[in-house]
């Protein structure tokens, strides 16, 4: 077993998103544009409504799936497919853009904290202008480990000893995991070789890697890319402490990125575009609904692009 080490450490950018939410970024900044396949890692969190209400009003995205994880307060959301629901603690949405969805993302006030992440995970080349999907994921869903030592962790994807998360069938074979230690708690968690992965600390200090002489120390709140192995070792400091481990299957395929679509060339980024000032970008989008009693059926969700 090769153990992970950090490679890099970035702290999070503030920037204002949406229509003027406040957030930390640490993926898609001008220090880290993307950790393939990985596009966007946002942190919100705010006890004011103010830093948050205007939300992120109806907008398209194409080429990656978005992935929701509140850890408090709530989101409404809305979107082309016809899906609409709020996403409070513990819940996460998986949502599959492929070809082209329309989605409006809200968050609501109070009664605590506004609290939670979204990544960006890039789609390969062949299922970029996949149907959309989306995927409501309850809190009551997700899986959690809890150790003898105090240890807890949810399983949103990938597998904690033999316990598979709650978001399966991704292309990317994500891990998704959401670790809680207590002070001088221990995670060792297998990582697939040849897989991006990341720790993003957002609670207390902890060391990485157990290799002589001793581990790189981490204080929150920072995002640390490791490096290459099949094992990520963490021990928490002298308080309890908190993390996100994420890991993905690397896509190697060139990329052009405007605003919220990622695709391969810039000539589809163009035709995107394109498509969104004729105003057949939402009719794309919409395609993807299931087809009506008495529609035509004609440009189900099986039909392939003509130019494609
Ligand atoms: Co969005």
């Amino acid at each position: 077993m090769i153990e992970r080490a950090i490679v890099d450490v970035v702290t999070p950018t503030p920037v204002r998103d949406g229509a003027g939410v406040r957030l930390r970024r640490s993926i898609a900044t001008e220090r880290l544009d993307h950790l393939d396949p990985f596009f966007l890692f946002d942190h919100f969190g705010s006890e004011d409504p103010a830093e948050y209400l205007a939300g992120f009003p109806m907008h398209p995205h194409r080429g990656i799936e978005t992935i929701t994880y509140m850890l408090d307060g709530s989101v409404a959301h809305r979107d082309s497919l016809g899906n609409a629901g709020v996403i409070g603690p513990g819940d996460v949405q998986w949502m599959t853009a492929g070809r082209g969805i329309l989605h409006e993302e809200m968050p609501r006030a109070g009664p605590r904290r506004l609290d939670g992440f979204q990544v960006w995970v890039n789609l390969p080349a062949r299922l970029k202008m996949t149907p959309p999907r989306y995927q409501d994921v309850p809190a009551a869903s997700i899986p959690e480990v809890a150790t003898p030592d105090g240890k807890r962790i949810r399983v949103v994807a990938g597998e904690v000893e033999g316990i598979a998360g709650a978001v399966r069938e991704i292309f990317a074979g994500p891990t998704y995991l959401d670790v809680a230690l207590p002070a001088g708690g221990l995670l060792e968690q297998p990582v697939a070789r040849g897989h991006t992965a990341l720790l993003y600390l957002f609670q207390g200090e902890v060391t990485v890697g157990g290799a002589a002489p001793r581990g790189a120390v981490l204080r929150a709140t920072r995002l640390a890319i490791l490096g290459d192995g099949d094992l990520v070792r963490v021990h928490a400091g002298a308080a309890p402490a908190r993390l996100l481990l994420l890991a993905a299957q690397p896509l190697h395929e060139p990329a052009a990125r405007w605003g919220p679509f990622v695709m391969n060339t810039p000539e589809e980024i163009e035709e995107t575009l394109r498509e969104l000032r004729d105003g057949t970008f939402a009719r794309a989008a919409q395609r993807a609904e299931p087809p009506r009693p008495g529609g035509d059926g004609a440009e189900g969700p099986g039909q392939r692009r003509r130019d494609r």
